[in-house]
């Protein structure tokens, strides 16, 4: 089986009957990296398209271990012998490692996945920043704000958040500065 359709249907395994919202999420993410996946070189394409589609495996009661979505649904994928980049860009998929300090979680997420900095890692983010709670398509700045609303003002997450944005918001500035140079070729 290749890498995307094994990733999907793990993902759908685990999110479409425990979690329908977040799967309409994920399925929205996931097609639209599928979009996005033409700024990539060739060989990075598939992996953005199953971190997209794994990037919320983490929500799933089965695999909840920390409570932190992104390193417990890490390690099961490595657990899993998937792709291992593909669990590192899971691991740390927008701007996890800032959340993962909120919650004294950033040494052992550092120290277990690797970073990636790159126009794959930045797609990826890009795709769940632009991605509502039901799959729509939204501005990085209203989906931020969605989030903090969802939360609360007090809430961990608003202060990720906050924290977060200007790396967000750059990671999404830049792919879309690639698809706009991809559209132009
Ligand atoms: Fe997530």
């Amino acid at each position: 089986m290749d890498l995307v359709t094994e990733a999907r249907g793990l993902a759908g395994a685990l999110l479409a009957e425990e979690l329908p919202r977040r799967w309409s999420h994920v399925q929205a993410v996931g097609a639209k990296a599928a979009q996005v996946s033409v700024v990539l070189e060739e060989s990075d394409r598939d992996v953005l398209v199953a971190a997209a589609w794994l990037h919320d495996v983490g929500y799933a009661a089965p695999l909840a271990g920390t409570g932190f979505h992104p390193l417990d649904g890490a390690r099961w994928l490595r657990s899993r012998g998937l792709d291992d980049r593909v669990a590192c860009l899971v691991a740390h998929h927008t701007c996890a490692l800032l959340e993962a300090d909120e919650r004294g979680l950033a040494e052992e997420l550092a120290a277990e996945f690797e970073c990636e900095e790159s126009a794959t890692a930045d797609a990826l983010w890009y795709c769940d920043a632009t991605t509502g709670p039901d799959g729509q398509d939204l501005n990085v700045l209203d989906r931020l704000d969605e989030i903090r609303a969802r939360y609360g003002p007090d809430a961990l997450v608003t202060r990720f958040i906050d924290r977060a944005q200007p790396q967000i918001v750059g990671a999404v500035q830049r792919t879309a500065k690639r698809l706009a140079e991809a559209d132009r070729d």
